[in-house]
């Protein structure tokens, strides 16, 4: 079995990938330096892709430093795009959702709702990055709708599964199934099994 060290400090993200594992022999472990996960520097900028790779070659650094460079890691990052709000929340969906929430984005907009998520996974291999891009398209929901998921899944209708349904509405399989996480994710293990990196 390989073990697939992930960079984040959000279990729900570790959960998310070990569900989609599936029947691939990997193991994904948290990573960690002396019992904590090692602060890492948000970049300043409006890409997605910009921003993973900034980090993945933080984390790579610190692989070298503990003389773990041919282990793999793995760093994943989202945001919401709408196409009304030009680059948000974009990257910054994470303080975005802090501040105002569901109910601030959808006093922001107007008959234009058109918006999608994005992931961008990069991955170390223990010789060089590769990058994974997922993305779901959808609409900006009227209202806020369901209780499962988590941040902005209560008012994002993604355009492929029918009845107007949010992600908040949907069984957890059947959101990673369409998800922009899900798609990178599947795009990820492929590409490990394929390669057995
Ligand atoms: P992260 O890079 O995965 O931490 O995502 C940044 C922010 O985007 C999170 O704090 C969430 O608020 C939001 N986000 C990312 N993925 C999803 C999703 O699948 N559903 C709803 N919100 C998401």
């Amino acid at each position: 079995m390989g073990t697939l060290n992930f960079l984040t400090g959000n279990q729900g993200k570790i959960a998310e990938a070990e569900n989609l594992l599936g029947p691939l022999n990997w193991q994904i472990k948290s990573f960690e330096i002396e019992g904590g996960v090692p602060e890492i520097i948000e970049p300043q900028s409006d890409n997605l892709t910009t921003v993973a790779l900034a980090k993945i070659a933080q984390g790579v650094e610190l692989l070298a430093s503990q003389n773990r460079l041919n282990e793999s890691l793995l760093v994943e990052d989202s945001g919401l795009f709408i196409d009304a709000l030009p680059n948000f929340p974009g990257v910054y969906s994470s303080d975005v959702l802090k501040s105002i929430g569901c109910e601030g984005i959808l006093r922001l907009l107007d008959d234009e709702r058109t918006a999608y998520f994005l992931t961008v996974a990069a991955l170390w291999t223990g010789e060089a990055v590769e990058v994974f891009v997922g993305r779901c398209d959808g609409q900006i929901a009227r209202e806020i709708k369901g209780q499962g998921g988590f941040g902005y899944d209560p008012i994002f209708i993604p355009d492929e599964i029918d009845n107007n349904r949010t992600f908040a509405e949907m069984t957890k399989m059947e959101k990673s199934t369409i998800s922009h996480r899900g798609r990178a994710l599947r795009a990820l293990f492929d590409f490990l099994d394929e390669n057995g990196a």
